[in-house]
């Protein structure tokens, strides 16, 4: 979700109102996500490495979000939004700490869309983690072992299926430590607008332009279909798949 802070300092606003901003673009592209067929939407709110930003910003941000949660949490019961937040949760605010579990509770029964925020989250201590548990795991490590460990299976999580599409918005072209694992073979898609500016019609035309997209999976098969879809905003992080299910094998190869 890149392009907060410069869609702010455009109109000479601080950079937090660039956050609100992007707050009202989550929840727009929340509420488009399901009729667009995505099942599972990831999206970076808080990386590991933003505790390195000025305190009021972080101070600012986590208000924002923790006002988010319990804000939009009647509106995604209502929806059938489920609420996860992935990341460590050791480091955030004991209020937000809180709000999260909340949020997690009401919206466990939601089934129209998966919905995870990513905070305090770095796709490599997620792996490393995963290394962890899999040392006193008694099954041995494979891909989909491996995956499992990566879910949270801890919290009574299924696993997530790989992303079908990231989108980075802010002109940014990097992986900037998210789901590094899950996105092998997502497509990626740089957007130049500021993260207040994506629209659900924005989203609609990278979906739409991801279904011409020829994905092999290092095949040579000429097209592949993908029944729903995983978006990963950032970035937001899309799945085209039925919630809570999990692709480990590429699709069939047309005849
Ligand atoms: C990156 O843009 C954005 C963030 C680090 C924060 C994202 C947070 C929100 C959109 C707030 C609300 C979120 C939720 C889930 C309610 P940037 O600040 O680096 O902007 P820049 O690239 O223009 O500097």
């Amino acid at each position: 979700m890149d392009g907060n802070g410069r869609w702010a300092e455009r109109r000479g606003l601080p950079r937090t109102r660039g956050h609100e901003a992007g707050g009202q673009a989550v929840t727009r592209i929340v509420e488009a996500s399901p009729s667009a067929g995505i099942g599972v939407l990831t999206l970076y709110a808080f990386s590991s490495d933003n505790w390195n930003r000025p305190l009021p910003e972080i101070t600012a941000l986590m208000r924002l979000l923790r006002q988010h949660l319990r804000d939009q949490r009647d509106r995604a019961v209502a929806n059938g939004v489920r609420v996860e937040v992935i990341g460590r949760r050791d480091r955030l605010p004991a209020g937000m700490v809180r709000e999260i579990a909340k949020s997690e509770v009401a919206t466990a029964g939601g089934t129209a869309l998966r919905l995870r925020l990513a905070l305090d989250y770095s796709a490599r201590d997620a792996i490393v983690q995963a290394a962890v548990r899999s040392r006193t795991d008694p099954v041995p490590p494979d891909r989909d072992r491996f995956t499992a460990l990566l879910g949270d299976q801890d919290l009574g999580r299924s696993p997530v299926p790989p992303v079908d599409v990231l989108i980075r918005t802010g002109g940014e072209q990097r992986l900037s430590d998210f789901l590094l694992w899950e996105c092998a073979y997502a497509e990626l898609f740089f957007r130049q607008s500021m993260w207040p500016d994506f629209s659900a019609s924005e989203l609609r035309e990278v979906l739409a332009e991801f279904g011409r997209r020829q994905r092999r999976f290092g095949a040579i098969q000429r097209s592949t279909s993908v029944p729903r879809s995983t978006v990963t905003a950032f970035p937001l992080s899309l799945t085209r798949s039925p919630v809570c299910s999990t692709r480990t094998s590429p699709p069939r190869a047309e005849a």
